[in-house]
């Protein structure tokens, strides 16, 4: 097996959430919510109805590198002025792993006197060299994973498909494929309309009723 990646669903992302917020609603309260564009902005902007702050602003990390490579360096993306002097401000994101990018955004922040600052996430993993204020759950680092959020399905089953399609594969082989190689579970009914929309976008090519990357897809 290559990796191990784990389909997350919106109920977990609703539970998490709702575990930050109850942390956070008699402890901290921020003036207002940055999300780190793009895997926090959907949590940020739950969050931010959840706790009634209106003010939500987003920052962008950037990785060069893939689904579940650990080589992609984080850099932050202009962010322009933000202002935050004097505030309190929470920063959310979707997950700290490496904790690369949470450390660069805080680092950022705190740069320009903030009055306080906090940090959270739905998932933090242990290994990570930062560690949130508020995080909805903690996975220890045997159970790491990759974990794909309800936002980024496409993207990483593109990814994943990419290294383990080698020949024209119809919906059931393709769902086997992706459990052996990945313990990867979809439901099939789900998977059929990722699939179609990587029809629809060209990443894959529909024959008789088997999918194959197109020619130049092809990972080695
Ligand atoms: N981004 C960084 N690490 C991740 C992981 N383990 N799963 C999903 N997204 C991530």
């Amino acid at each position: 097996m290559e990796f191990r990646a784990k389909a997350v669903s919106w109920d977990d992302i609703e539970r998490w959430c709702d575990e930050v917020r109850k942390q956070i609603v008699n402890t901290f309260s921020p003036d207002l919510i940055i999300g780190l564009s793009r895997g926090g902005l959907v949590p940020a902007r739950i969050l931010s109805d959840s706790l009634w702050i209106k003010d939500l602003l987003s920052i962008k990390t950037e990785h060069w590198g893939i689904t579940a490579t650990q080589d992609g360096k984080a850099v932050l993306r202009d962010p322009g002025v933000l202002n935050i002097k004097g505030k309190r401000v929470l920063i959310v994101d979707d997950i700290t792993d490496t904790g690369q990018s949470m450390k660069l955004a805080h680092e950022f922040v705190m740069k320009q006197n903030p009055a306080e600052v906090k940090t959270a996430t739905m998932l933090h993993i242990t290994r990570s060299s930062f560690v949130p204020d508020f995080y909805g759950e903690e996975i220890t680092e045997k159970n790491w994973a990759w974990f794909i959020f309800p936002w980024n399905v496409h993207e990483d089953v593109d990814n994943l498909l990419s290294r383990v399609l080698r020949k024209e594969s119809s919906l059931e082989q393709v769902t086997e494929l992706l459990q052996d190689n990945f313990e990867l579970v979809i439901p099939q009914k789900h998977l059929k309309k990722v699939l179609d929309d990587f029809v629809t976008a060209g990443k894959l090519v529909l024959k008789s009723g088997k999918f194959r990357l197109p020619e130049k897809a092809v990972v080695q």
